[in-house]
């Protein structure tokens, strides 16, 4: 355990962070480098703990990957060139490692075993099961395959028109990756749209795809070749300091070099429907993702209702913008956000439990959370969950609690955000 106590913070915030790469972004490129043909260059690449899961998958089937800092070599030979791994692959907590790997392990020629930790293997696989069961794929495990431990026996795979049941960029990309090697067309539709960096990376690496609207279309007829990958910062770490300079008085904090994908920019649209003064610099386009700079300043804020469409386009950052709430004038309304409840941990409950506890108002509904606010924060003894979102989310409600707030563990932030204490540490005078 790694009990951290955090002191009420009665200064502004100001100064700048270069969040670290996006972590789905980072995820692809090691991916999609891996089965391309040359050697592809990654740079800002996230040194998590998820995304190192996907590093080891590959080199457990003989990929070479050499990492230096935030930057990874991948000598790619193509998929056929990639070997049956001699051991069990370990996922830890990656929900992406899992199911993007899923996807792509069920049209390779070999067999894999994959698992993960106590969290992970208590979170749905059947989402990606099922598509590539129509597939053909021959996937075996817990309850007919719903959980990890999975054993997966590759093999050639036919194509399907798939349109997607839940919401989720993960599934979407797991039956793209198996269309890689299917046989004949791979269809995807999506009802709403999720983050579409699978399609994007798959583009630049001159895969066969073809994107029509809320409809992809994926062939194995092109080889994929390696080209070099800039990973853009990741806007869901970026997220913590926006609402933090958001909600502590006399702050003004500018974010550089932030992924900007419209399918994952939902928190902007929020911090300006709730008031927050928000302005977008230095927008450009690199590998086919859009990044730039973000400057929150404080002042007042007021609540809002979150909904529909927009949820997938902020998903993950929903226990921070339920902190921003209850900073926020009147009542704010999250819902259609089911997806929640699988996550790392249950979000939603997680969310109130930990809110609530430090003094704010707020209820858990099926689907959502309602908000009252505007409340002062107190100190408390919350748990992480042992969910790294969790955790930052209580780490940036101390900065404006009045008194002591104690986290039972921090070491979950390594996830996906290993810098998180030094960069807030920069931005505290
Ligand atoms: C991710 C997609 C989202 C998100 C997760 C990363 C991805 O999950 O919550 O943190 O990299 O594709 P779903 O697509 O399952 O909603």
């Amino acid at each position: 355990m790694n009990e951290l106590k955090l002191h009420p913070y009665p200064k502004a915030l100001s100064g700048e962070i270069e969040v670290p790469g996006d972590k789905s972004i980072s995820h692809r490129a090691v991916i999609i480098g891996s089965l391309a043909y040359g050697k592809t260059k990654v740079s800002h690449f996230l040194d998590g703990e998820d995304c190192m899961r996907t590093v080891q998958a590959f080199k457990s089937m003989g990929v070479s990957i050499e990492k230096t800092e935030s930057t990874l070599i991948i000598e790619g030979r193509g998929a056929a060139a990639l070997e049956e791994p001699k051991e069990p692959v370990y996922f830890g907590n990656s929900g992406t490692t899992a199911r993007l790997m899923i996807g792509l392990l069920a049209g390779l020629p070999f067999f894999t075993t994959v698992y993960g930790d106590p969290h992970l293997s208590n979170r749905p696989m059947d989402r990606v099961v099922n598509p590539l069961k129509q597939m053909e794929a021959t996937i075996d495990g817990r309850r007919d395959g719903s959980y990890l431990p999975l054993a997966v026996k590759g093999k050639k795979l036919k194509g399907i028109h798939y349109t997607l049941p839940v919401k989720s960029a993960q599934v979407k990309s797991a039956v793209l990756l198996a269309g890689i090697h299917a046989e004949g067309e791979t269809k995807v539709s999506e009802l709403t749209a999720t983050r579409n960096h699978t399609e994007n990376m798959l583009k630049a690496f001159n895969a066969d795809i073809t994107i029509d609207g809320r409809h992809t279309t994926i062939t194995n007829k092109q080889p994929l070749k390696a080209t070099d990958i800039y990973v853009p910062g990741d806007i869901s770490s970026a997220a913590f300091f926006l609402a933090a300079a958001a909600i502590v008085p006399g702050s003004s904090v500018r974010l550089k070099n932030v992924g900007l994908n419209q399918t994952r920019t939902g928190i902007i649209d929020v911090l300006k429907s709730m008031g927050a003064t928000i302005e977008i610099n230095n927008q450009q386009s690199i590998s086919g993702e859009l990044l730039g700079d973000l400057t929150v300043t404080h002042g007042a804020i007021h609540s809002t209702t979150i909904e529909g469409d927009i949820i997938p386009r902020l998903i993950d950052e929903i226990p921070v913008i339920a902190l921003l709430a209850t900073q926020a004038d009147g009542t704010t309304i999250i819902r259609n956000a089911e997806e929640l409840r699988v996550k790392e941990t249950d979000r939603i409950a997680a969310v109130v439990d930990v809110l609530s506890t430090l003094g704010a108002n707020l209820e858990a509904t099926a689907d959502g959370i309602i908000i009252y606010g505007k409340t002062a924060l107190r100190g408390g003894n919350v748990s992480a969950y042992n969910d790294h979102r969790i955790a930052m989310m209580a780490v940036i409600a101390s900065l404006v609690a009045r008194e002591e707030v104690v986290l039972d563990d921090a070491s979950s932030i390594a996830i996906s955000y290993p810098t998180f204490f030094s960069d807030l540490r920069t931005i505290m005078n």
